[in-house]
């Protein structure tokens, strides 16, 4: 019984220090989006799918890649984020188009996570940007406890 986690970290690396640290406790298979066929997926029984946040949404590479899924079935799924500002219901609610399609295609949701990742886009550049330092220790160890409740709710499908 397997884990894989699917990422894309373009802006400055913040997700994947997010997704390493989840890979270490989860014992899972770790791929960026680019290197994953979507056939892969079968042979998982959890599979995680984390980006950098896009002008409101995860990467639209990974939003693509869902897309392109055929639908699953039995099929355990998390979703992590890094962004430079919080979840806001309704105005900032970034995990949203990702979830809708992760349902679409049969996934069970399990658990959801976000954390501050620096970001030094348009204006913020200025000053260096914002969140700097993070994800920082306690950002990763939070990441850290998080892949542990998944591991400890589904042991049966872990390693
Ligand atoms: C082009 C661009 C657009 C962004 N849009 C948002 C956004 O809509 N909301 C937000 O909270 N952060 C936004 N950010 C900040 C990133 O989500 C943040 O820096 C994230 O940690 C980047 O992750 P990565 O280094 O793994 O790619 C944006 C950054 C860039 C470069």
């Amino acid at each position: 019984m397997k884990a894989l986690i699917i990422y894309i970290s373009v802006h400055h690396g913040n997700t994947e220090r997010v997704a390493k640290v989840m890979t270490d406790i989860l014992n899972a298979d770790l791929l960026q989006v680019k290197q994953v066929a979507t056939s892969m997926l079968e042979q998982y029984d959890l599979i995680g799918f984390g980006s950098g946040i896009y002008f409101g949404k995860h990467h639209k590479n990974l939003l693509n890649f869902v897309d392109m899924l055929s639908i699953l079935r039995n099929k355990k799924a998390f979703i992590f984020s890094t962004s430079g500002l919080r979840k806001i219901q309704f105005i900032h609610n970034f995990d949203k188009p990702l979830k809708e399609r992760l349902r679409r295609k049969g996934f069970d949701i399990i658990g959801e996570f976000s954390c501050r990742g620096l970001d030094t886009y348009r204006v913020t550049k200025l000053v260096g940007g914002v969140n700097k330092g993070r994800p920082d220790t306690e950002d990763l160890r939070q990441a850290e406890d998080f892949a542990k409740s998944l591991k400890n709710s589904g042991a049966s499908y872990l390693n």
